[in-house]
């Protein structure tokens, strides 16, 4: 590169920073303080934000909104392309982590993949809070023994994190309980908009921590309860759509293991097969990699079955759950 492109490219990073949301476009004061209290306090999110969001936010028409959206997004660089090689390489610095379950972790290819979401859904009691569980004690494990050697990030949306059975986990594998517990950094989100703020929060533990795992459970909880009846479902789906690009973003940047939980409900329009789908629709099923449906068995066990892989066959795995944690039962 000349020495002049050098000097450019290092001009546009400095602009880069400097840039404030004030600097956009039709953004005055009033405007900007009121974007800030939303959230929408740097030219990224403002980047991504939809129109309509924004308008509702600061008072603007949505036309309004649109230019200043499309101003950030020049600053901010959204939208880029990258080279297969670049992405190849993204890729070669993926690491998996182990479910406790051999079973599982074949179906998954190795384990759950840093870089993506993996969603587990199910009834209740079919297992997916032992899994996270689980999935944080093993994350603290050296990566020959299928860890992440990490700290954990845990949103809990339903108060159901035990740290008994964190230690009880911990002991069957060896570890320190209390060492476990330790990196292990449990987060109680109250509301569906506390939940997408500490997703959005989760960077700044990770800048303090080395966090590799990251767990929502339950994702869909706290949407399902507050946006109720047809009226809302847009604009739950699109708060969805948000907070899973968030977490998606987080897994990217830190290279961590996204896990989430998510509850089913029946589908009055199945007649054959299976009624339960997930919660959430779409917006869940395309933003998560994995997607693992688990159903209840006999005497502790659970049936888990990957769904919609981008690369691997769908199959089924059974699991153990058992005061150990989650094996294969042998
Ligand atoms: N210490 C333990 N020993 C053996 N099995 C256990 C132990 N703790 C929990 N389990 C099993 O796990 C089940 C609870 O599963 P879990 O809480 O993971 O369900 P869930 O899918 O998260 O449900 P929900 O949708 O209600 O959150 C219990 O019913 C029990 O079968
Ligand atoms: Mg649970």
């Amino acid at each position: 590169m000349a020495k002049k492109d050098v000097e450019n490219e290092e001009k546009v990073e400095e602009s880069k920073k400097e840039i404030t949301i004030e600097d956009l476009p039709g953004v005055g004061e009033a405007t900007a303080e009121k974007l800030r209290e939303s959230g929408y306090d740097d030219i990224m999110t403002i980047a991504v934000a939809s129109p309509k969001d924004l308008a509702d936010i600061s008072g603007i028409a949505e036309g309004a909104a649109i230019k200043i959206i499309n101003a950030a997004r020049k600053y901010a660089d959204v939208g880029n392309f990258e080279t297969g090689e670049e992405i190849l390489k993204r890729r070669q610095e993926v690491i998996k982590l182990s479910t406790g379950s051999k079973n599982l972790d074949t179906l998954l290819g190795g384990g759950l993949e840093t870089q993506s979401i993996t969603e587990f859904f199910g009834e209740f009691g079919s297992g997916k809070t032992q899994i996270m569980l689980q999935l944080a004690v093993n994350a603290t494990l050296p990566k020959e023994q299928g860890g992440l050697e990490s700290d954990v990030l845990i949103i809990d949306t339903e108060n159901t994190f035990r740290p008994e059975r964190i230690i009880q986990m911990a002991k069957a594998k060896n570890l320190d309980p209390d060492e476990t517990l330790k990196r292990i950094h449990v987060a109680r989100a109250y509301n569906a908009h506390h939940q997408i703020l500490l997703a959005e929060k989760a960077a700044d533990v990770a800048k303090e921590f080395p966090i590799k795992l990251l767990i929502v459970d339950s994702l869909t909880s706290h949407f399902r309860s507050e946006y109720v009846g047809r009226g809302s479902l847009a604009e739950r789906q699109q708060l969805l759509n948000k907070h899973m690009h968030d977490l998606l973003k987080f897994g990217t940047i830190y290279n961590a293991v996204i896990a989430v939980t998510n509850q089913v409900s029946a589908n009055p329009a199945v007649f054959f097969g299976d009624p339960m789908t997930p919660i959430g629709g779409n917006i869940v099923g395309h933003t998560a990699t994995f997607r693992i449906y688990l159903r209840k068995a006999k005497a502790g066990k659970r049936i888990a079955r990957l769904i919609d892989s981008p690369y691997l066959p769908e199959g089924e795995a059974v699991i153990m759950i058992s005061e150990d944690g989650i094996s294969d039962g042998v």
